[in-house]
């Protein structure tokens, strides 16, 4: 045969098997996916009407599918540290289901601490089981906006201040919730650092540490853990809402990360129908327009990313492409959730639920300070122990703002001392009063102070151990949604009341029950400090297995504690930069956020990100790097020895931070590039790598607008805490 007839013939060939494969396609379907044809031939059977319908709210939780085609309505749940009761149709109120109830798992600041990137996973798929069982298609949360600073109300829902750990820690949760066929959609994008003016306030922050600090999380959840969903935020940035942001939505998310899932608005996020349109969004949810005030038939009709946007496109003032695309993206969720053919069936407070949260719980726990030993306690002893503070007994899954939730039970504090100290006598008052939790509103406490202190004292005086439980709350202006601390220093009167329980009884240990860091001017006046978080409804049972030494504590801070708020850089440049003037704010501070900040500018913090003590010890040395000149091609290992050298079994996490001296942009002097968390038996050694890469290197250059790694000198620090560090070694790349 003749070369062009062969040619011919083989170009017969490929149009044959391209119309066959052509045909063919709608019924495909790569691994779980479906492919873009067949999305495209489910689009082309949707009227108009249809498609504007699927874009926005039906009810407060819901967006309608297409009945008459068999696609399902989409049903969202906050989230991130449970499944919430169902809310009504269209009003905030609770609905008042029975069987709407949970396992609270510890709020995210806890599962952070932990540094366990397989607790992580294992917190993903539980939680993800609970929202399954409950019919739920997107879970709302995780939230990794940085702690930025500690007066934030929600910093208590994210994942602490530094961006490597946040990345870490957001992918296996992602990837835990997704394997039940449901969508995780992580919050808040981006640049939601505090609450005060959140609905408006303009967020004004270089390219660095926007790239270097406040976005890779969200790129680890969207590049790493394949997230399906993604929420905005409510403020601006750069004077443009992010729930509809061209820079945010469109080039870095979706075309940067090349991001193919659905955009949802936080509730009430969208400001115009023109920008919700081609900005990115491509579902609104909660707006405050009618679909939030009135129950009328029409409400929801009123929603940017509804009538309006329809005439819109009769109009041809808006291509209806635009909105093909979105309906594409919610279509491609319906398959990957509601539609996905190997959906399980989920499961509800379970024994092995309430296990996860408790492990959570008991890992996350940090020691802050342990003078004597004061912790553990001996649970064989006959002792009084005065557990004296209001948070022994109060709810922490109540309040908080749409992280509240109804869990099944909740064990108190109290509950879990008296369940492990049998041998002991535990006495309880409240020492000082809150009012109870009201979402919006500060509620006074309906107890005298007076009387509430001289009772504690004098039940501290009695006793052999007097353990506080202090700390927030669930409360407005503590850690909740919708507002923000008033002052950095502990509330209703606490620090004054550990000064007078420390006179009563030196052996005084303080148990800070919070999402936040807190002054802490009596610590020189107590022997123990334990940070023990929201622990969800294992609480007391988590926080009576580290009290009593049946755990041994292995958490690590995830953001700093400043001596004094002006301590903390955003703080530290004034009103502009935190909270702002009302209408736009500056984050001056740049990319020295956190420990980074502290180290750079030599501020001794009270305790520093990656603090967290043990009961036991541990040896690390024969600290190495296995080449001194790194060449971006292959990875580079840190290896050493460990060996735990006390007498109980425990867990230390290794921390490997990079710093660079010299060096063109500005830079912080060490930034956590590596960890690892090694659980050894008493006597036992370990021998272990960690492996860093280019991206341990990297730093955001404004010029070519992409992550680059300078050449020179570094400096690998290895320690056990951001102030800790055993062994500093350098290394150079050519
Ligand atoms: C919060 C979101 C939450 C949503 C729905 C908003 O006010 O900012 O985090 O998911 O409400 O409850």
């Amino acid at each position: 045969m003749a070369l062009n007839e062969l040619q011919n013939k083989q170009i017969r060939m490929n149009k044959i098997w391209t119309v066959i494969f052509g045909l063919l396609l709608p019924f495909f379907t790569i691994g779980q996916e479906k492919s873009t044809v067949f999305l495209d031939s489910v689009l082309a059977q949707l009227s108009l009407d249809e498609k504007i319908a699927m874009v926005h709210a039906q009810s407060k939780f819901s967006s309608p599918g297409v009945a008459r085609l068999g696609i399902p309505e989409i049903w969202m749940s906050d989230g991130p540290h449970g499944v919430r009761a169902e809310i009504e149709w269209d009003s905030w109120k609770y609905a008042g289901w029975t069987n709407d109830s949970i396992t609270a798992f510890p709020a995210l600041t806890c599962l952070a601490a932990t540094f366990n990137q397989e607790l992580s996973y294992q917190y993903g798929r539980a939680i993800g089981e609970e929202a399954r069982y409950r019919k739920k298609d997107i879970l709302l949360g995780p939230g990794v906006n940085i702690y930025r600073t500690p007066l934030n109300g929600r910093n208590f829902e994210y994942m602490g201040e530094d961006p490597y750990l946040a990345s870490q820690l957001v992918v296996p949760y992602i990837k835990g919730v997704q394997e039940n066929g449901v969508a995780a959609c992580v919050k808040h994008y981006a640049l939601n650092n505090q609450e005060l003016w959140r609905g408006h306030i303009n967020v004004n922050v270089g390219d660095r540490a926007l790239h270097e600090i406040y976005l890779p999380a969200f790129k680890a959840a969207v590049v790493e853990g394949q997230v399906w969903s993604i929420m905005g935020a409510y403020n601006q940035f750069r004077g443009q809402h992010c729930c509809h942001h061209q820079l945010l939505l469109n080039e870095i998310l979706k075309k940067d990360w090349a991001f193919d899932g659905v955009v949802v608005t936080d509730w009430g996020g969208a400001h115009d129908t023109e920008e919700a349109a081609l900005y990115g969004l491509d579902i609104e949810m909660g707006t405050g327009t009618n679909g939030l005030t009135y129950s009328e038939t029409n409400a929801y009709d009123n929603y940017y990313l509804a009538s309006a946007f329809k005439e819109k496109i009769i109009k041809g003032e808006i291509k209806e492409s635009v909105l093909d695309d979105k309906v594409k993206r919610i279509l491609r969720l319906i398959y990957r959730t509601s539609l996905s053919e190997n959906r399980p069936l989920g499961r509800v407070n379970t024994k092995d639920h309430h296990e996860v949260a408790r492990k959570v719980a008991q890992e996350g726990i940090v020691l802050m300070k342990n003078d004597d030993n004061f912790f553990p306690l001996d649970a064989t002893r006959p002792i009084t122990i005065a557990v004296i503070g209001e948070n022994a007994t109060r709810a922490m899954t109540k309040g908080g703002g749409s992280s509240e939730l109804k869990p099944q039970f909740e064990i108190s504090p109290l509950e879990g001392i008296q369940k492990r100290f049998k041998n002991a006598t535990v006495v309880h008052t409240l020492g000082y009063g809150s009012g109870p939790a009201a979402y919006g509103k500060e509620v006074p406490s309906p107890y005298n102070a007076d009387s509430l202190k001289k009772e504690a004292i004098h039940l501290a005086e009695k006793a052999d151990v007097v353990l506080f439980f202090g700390g927030l709350n669930k409360n407005h202006f503590q850690d909740c949604e919708g507002g923000d601390r008033l002052e950095y220093q502990l509330p209703f009167g606490q620090s004054a009341l550990l000064r007078e329980l420390s006179k009563a009884n030196s052996n005084l240990g303080v148990v800070l029950v919070s999402g936040n860091a807190v002054e802490t001017p009596w610590l020189g006046d107590v022997k123990g400090l334990i940070q023990a978080w929201y622990l969800g409804s294992m609480s007391g049972t988590a926080m009576a297995d580290v009290i009593a030494g049946d755990i041994n504590p292995s958490g690590k801070l995830p953001f700093s504690f400043p001596k004094k708020l002006t301590d903390n850089a955003a703080h530290s440049f004034g009103a502009m930069s935190y909270p702002g003037d009302s209408i736009n704010q500056e984050y001056k501070e740049g990319i020295l956020v956190g420990y980074r900040w502290h180290d750079t500018k030599n501020i001794e913090p009270a305790f520093a990100f990656g603090h967290g003590l043990s009961y036991t010890q541990f040896e690390v040395d024969q600290i190495k790097v296995d080449k001194t000149k790194y060449s971006k091609k292959e990875p580079m290992s840190i290896s050493f020895h460990i060996k735990n050298t006390g007498l109980v079994a425990g867990a230390e996490v290794v921390q490997i931070y990079i710093g660079k001296h010299k060096s063109a942009v500005e830079r912080a002097t060490k930034e956590l590039k590596g960890y690892k968390k090694i659980h050894l038996n008493k006597g036992e050694e370990q021998k272990v790598n960690i492996h860093l890469n280019t991206d341990s290197f990297t730093y955001y250059d404004v010029k070519t607008k992409s992550m680059e790694v300078e050449k020179g000198a570094y400096w690998v620090y290895v320690g056990n805490a951001s102030n800790h560090i055993f062994k500093k070694i350098k290394i150079t790349i050519d």
